[in-house]
């Protein structure tokens, strides 16, 4: 007996767990399955209906593929590992149009894919050795007006300070690859310094915050942020300055009294 459409060819593993024929889902990996759905719970507070819509790190597709069925008229997913013949298969069995392609992060320009309505980072953040740098490039994907949601792995503390931990190694609560954990306030004020306000924000597990006095393990939750990119939030001067073009700019000489 046959199935239409066919289960997966047996050789390929999946990330995603998603549906891909009613009751018939791909094999993903069941530790990630309530984070995607807290993402998806976030994408389904958006308007998506007529957006362009870039997907980064899209891995198997599951989000990408939602924005389609949310209602975005162009999807494009991007992944440096990109998993060509998972993506394959669920283009076809979804009747997808989205485009996937291989990308990194750090190689798109405006002049990739032109500009979007919507971006969606998630499960990407923490893997990002310049995590700052990335967010600075994937500001200038955004229209103004445009949404990024950026789902990450947060440090729980008390938000007094704008805190970036940044393991290494054995250090890092997850894995070597992992080296990026923002607190709320450090990942909130970021963005704010890239010219985006965050107007939606949910944590998983909303963990207490770290205490100092207890070294291990440290308390790191997961993220949803929804910012808005909004140009009067800019502040033109420092981010020249930052970009290293601060020639012909008024140089700041004063020191903190
Ligand atoms: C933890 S998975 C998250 C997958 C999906 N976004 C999700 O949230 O379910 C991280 C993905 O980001 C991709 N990735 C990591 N660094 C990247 C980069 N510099 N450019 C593009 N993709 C990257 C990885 O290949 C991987 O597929």
């Amino acid at each position: 007996m046959t199935s239409d459409p066919p289960e997966p060819p047996p050789h390929l593993t999946f990330y995603h767990s998603i549906e891909f024929a009613a009751g018939r889902r791909t094999a993903g990996w069941p530790v990630i399955v309530p984070i995607v759905e807290m993402i998806i719970g976030a994408m389904r507070r958006l308007n998506f209906n007529g957006k362009r819509v870039l997907d980064i790190g899209c891995r198997d597709g599951a989000l990408a593929f939602e924005a389609e069925r949310l209602g975005a008229a162009e999807v494009i997913g991007i992944d440096s590992d990109l998993p060509a013949e998972n993506i394959a298969f669920l283009r076809r069995a979804l009747n997808s149009k989205a485009r996937f392609e291989r990308h990194n992060l750090y190689g798109l320009k405006t002049e990739s894919f032109g500009l979007f309505d919507i971006i969606l980072l998630p499960g990407v953040l923490y893997h990002l050795r310049y995590p700052f740098w990335g967010l600075r490039l994937v500001r200038d994907l955004l229209a103004d007006g445009g949404l990024l949601l950026v789902e990450t792995a947060t440090f729980a503390d008390a938000n007094t300070l704008p805190l970036l931990l940044c393991p290494t190694g054995a250090d890092s609560p997850y894995e070597p690859t992992s080296c990026t954990f923002f607190n709320i306030k450090g990942f909130t004020d970021t963005v704010r310094s890239f010219g985006f306000a965050v107007v939606d924000q949910r944590s998983m597990m909303n963990l207490p915050p770290h205490d100092p006095a207890v070294a291990a393990p440290l308390p790191i939750d997961r993220t949803v942020f929804t910012c808005i990119r909004d140009r009067h939030l800019d502040d033109a001067k420092v981010m020249a300055y930052w970009d290293g073009q601060a020639a012909g700019l008024p140089q700041w000489t004063e020191l903190p009294q």
